[in-house]
């Protein structure tokens, strides 16, 4: 069976092709298109003008995924798209591709919840390996979930974020101390040379017992830090940054690694585009080593924790609740359901 697998929801613009035989999965393409330069410019997401981008790239990323794959449009069988959550006028681009092609092509379409999606980009490389029970830790812009997965399609909410998600904690200090969005690649780069001891930031909701998390109490910390501060020197802004990374890896670690015992996992997943942060990826290792814990840890290439086609055609190939194009609509609002 061969994928299309469409990604509009926030800024990028993304087409995969991906082929399903038996449990194997083969990836052929994925093309990102993104409006990131022009984010930078706004110091963030301007949802207009990122529908108006993704409008102008749309056709071509889709064109550009099936001459990589060296494929022609009616060589696909199925169409996934992200129909939630998102922004609407993002996620309306893709939504309504889809239609149009499925509609044009006779095929049906997969919805997929985006959040699923980043899931299941730990299925692209790691197929064969990844063992039930498993808790995914999704960390991204908009999101700090903590998910177990008993099996395919059986899907439990532990705990989530209450106010700012990890990613945006990440943007928002970053905005404050002067770097362009998105801040967490900016914060891991300046981090490599800070001393994370010299500011002592909270980590919130650590020892809660529950599996929900808030990252606002943090980013109004560094703000009155940075108030303090008689000049933001470069050094300073590498501790700064050394500390935030820190405080927010500790709690994303103690809180997972929790649930992990608490529910006898095999396999931890990490996804969203927190998860292409190192130094998280490292510390969680080192601890479960420490810990003597016989998990598997998973995280997908950096490439596909940050928005991609390829992780929805992942999620339609194990989720594959198709629908035809007349009952497909955008859903922004939409949680796990
Ligand atoms: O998953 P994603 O691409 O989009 C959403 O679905 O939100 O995640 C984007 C988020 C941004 O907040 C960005 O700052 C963060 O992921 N991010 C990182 C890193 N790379 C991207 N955060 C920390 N360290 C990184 N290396
Ligand atoms: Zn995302």
């Amino acid at each position: 069976m061969i994928i299309l697998g469409i990604e509009t929801s926030c800024d990028e613009t993304s087409a995969a092709i991906l082929e399903k035989n038996d449990e194997q999965i083969i990836l052929k393409a994925n093309i990102v298109a993104s409006s990131f330069a022009m984010h930078s410019k706004t110091g963030g997401i301007i949802p207009e003008n990122a529908a108006r981008e993704q409008i102008k790239y749309i056709i071509p990323t889709v064109q550009k995924a099936l001459a990589e794959a060296e494929l022609q449009l009616t060589d696909i069988d199925t169409i996934a798209v992200t129909y939630g959550p998102g922004l609407i006028g993002s996620l309306l681009v893709g939504v309504e591709t889809a239609k149009t092609l499925a509609f044009v092509l006779n095929k049906p379409i997969v919805p997929v919840n985006h959040m699923i999606g980043h899931i299941y980009a730990n299925w692209i490389e790691h197929a064969s390996e990844i063992t039930f029970p498993a808790l995914a830790l999704v960390v991204s812009g908009g999101h700090t979930d903590l998910l177990l997965l008993k099996k395919h399609g059986d899907l439990t909410l532990l705990g989530g974020t209450r106010d700012d998600a990890a990613g945006e904690a990440f943007d928002k200090i970053a905005r404050l101390i002067g770097f362009p969005y998105p801040g967490g690649p900016a914060i891991e780069k300046e981090a490599k040379n800070g001393n994370s001891k010299r500011f002592n930031f909270p980590r919130p909701l650590i020892g809660s017992g529950d599996y929900d998390f808030s990252f606002s109490g943090l980013k109004t910390a560094v703000l009155r830090e940075v108030k303090t501060l008689s000049s933001l020197d470069s050094q300073t802004v590498s501790d700064l940054c050394a500390a935030v990374q820190q405080a927010i890896i500790a709690v994303l670690i103690r809180k997972t690694i929790h649930a992990a015992q608490a529910y006898n996992v095999q396999s931890i997943l990490l996804s969203g585009g927190v998860a292409a942060n190192q130094t998280l990826r490292d510390t969680f290792e080192q601890t479960l080593k420490d810990k003597h814990l016989p998990i598997k840890l998973f995280a997908p290439s950096k490439n596909f924790c940050t928005d991609n086609g390829a992780m929805i055609a992942a999620a339609a190939c194990y989720n594959y609740n198709q629908s035809p194009w007349e009952d497909i609509t955008a859903n922004p609002e939409l949680y796990f359901d």
